[in-house]
């Protein structure tokens, strides 16, 4: 298997990377992590992923190994794969210790760093959209697991793609407990309605994607108005256009859910100026060459 794996401090092949079994990320999803891309050797919006770690492991009450070790190891692991790009996930779980919940059974806290060849959705994927189903597993609560926490427990969303996939869908689109609409298993929606973009107000209980807070502000850059608020199934059935957003992927456009075609049943105007914009602003992100080693 190509790529490699920071673990226990040193780089080893993807494949000898090994967690020991006590390990609570194992057990018991008790871990927090980021998935992100470079762009010409350089980790996207890296500064953004290690805040959102941070926060998630606060809201955890979990210890994060110093700032400066997770982002070394991050650009040193994904130089270290000599792949052209790379996808990136950043792993810390609260450690080893013996069984029991309680997290002051914990030792210390465990960073891996994963770094694997980019693997992007198909050209015509981009071209062409995707189709969307939504599923009957429910997002998490914010008063429950707080879906701004990005944590290793994710078998809500394991469940909602497996639906996805049987439905011959792309994604899931998984709503709240009263059916509003949330997000995607691994991504955001966003809608186009007479001009507006509108998503899913954060308060309606789904993760703050980093692609997410930068399509938005692309958008508002464009002049386009942008809404955060509740949306419901039908207003994705009646939009002009919808796209998804997420870090390794950027924004792919959705042109059917449920069967059923949004809009023209093509990636619309106003999702192609928004994947242009988002690809001159990863551009010039790479033009700034390769990370150096933090
Ligand atoms: N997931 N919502 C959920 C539930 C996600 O897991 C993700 C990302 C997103 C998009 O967030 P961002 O734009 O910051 O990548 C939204 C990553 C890609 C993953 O788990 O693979």
């Amino acid at each position: 298997m190509p790529g490699k794996v920071y673990i226990e401090g040193a780089i080893v092949d993807a494949d000898a990377a090994r967690v020991p079994v006590f390990d609570r990320g194992f057990l018991y999803g008790d871990s927090v992590y980021e998935v992100l891309r470079t762009f010409g050797m350089r980790p996207f919006a890296l500064a953004e992923h290690l805040d959102r770690l941070e926060g998630s492991a606060r809201r955890l009450g979990m210890t994060l190994p110093d700032r400066a070790t997770i982002e070394r190891a991050t650009v040193e692991t994904a130089r270290a794969a000599a792949e052209p790009d790379v996808y990136l996930r950043i792993v810390v779980t609260r450690g080893s210790g013996p069984i029991g919940l309680d997290p002051a059974l914990a030792d210390a806290p465990r960073l891996i760093v994963i770094a694997l060849p980019l693997k992007l959705p198909e050209p015509e994927q981009y071209e062409r959209g995707v189709e969307v189903a939504f599923v009957g597993a429910r997002r998490n609560a914010p008063g429950s697991l707080d879906p701004l926490v990005k944590s290793g427990n994710y078998l809500n969303s394991v469940l909602a793609i497996a639906e996805a996939r049987r439905k011959h869908a792309y994604e899931a689109i998984m709503c709240d407990a009263v059916g509003r609409i949330a997000e995607g298993s691994t991504s955001n929606l966003f809608l186009v309605r007479g001009g507006r973009l509108a998503t899913p107000a954060l308060s309606v209980g789904l993760l703050e994607g980093i692609t997410r807070r930068h399509v938005i502000g692309l958008a508002r850059g464009l002049g386009l108005a942008v809404d955060e608020l509740g949306l419901w199934p039908v207003d994705l059935h009646d939009a002009d256009e919808a796209m998804i957003t997420s870090s390794v992927r950027g924004i792919l456009p959705v042109v059917r859910a449920d069967g059923r075609p949004i809009g023209s049943g093509a990636p619309g105007p106003i999702t192609r100026r928004l994947m242009a914009a988002y690809d001159r602003e990863t551009a010039r992100d790479a033009e700034a060459g390769p990370a150096s080693g933090a």
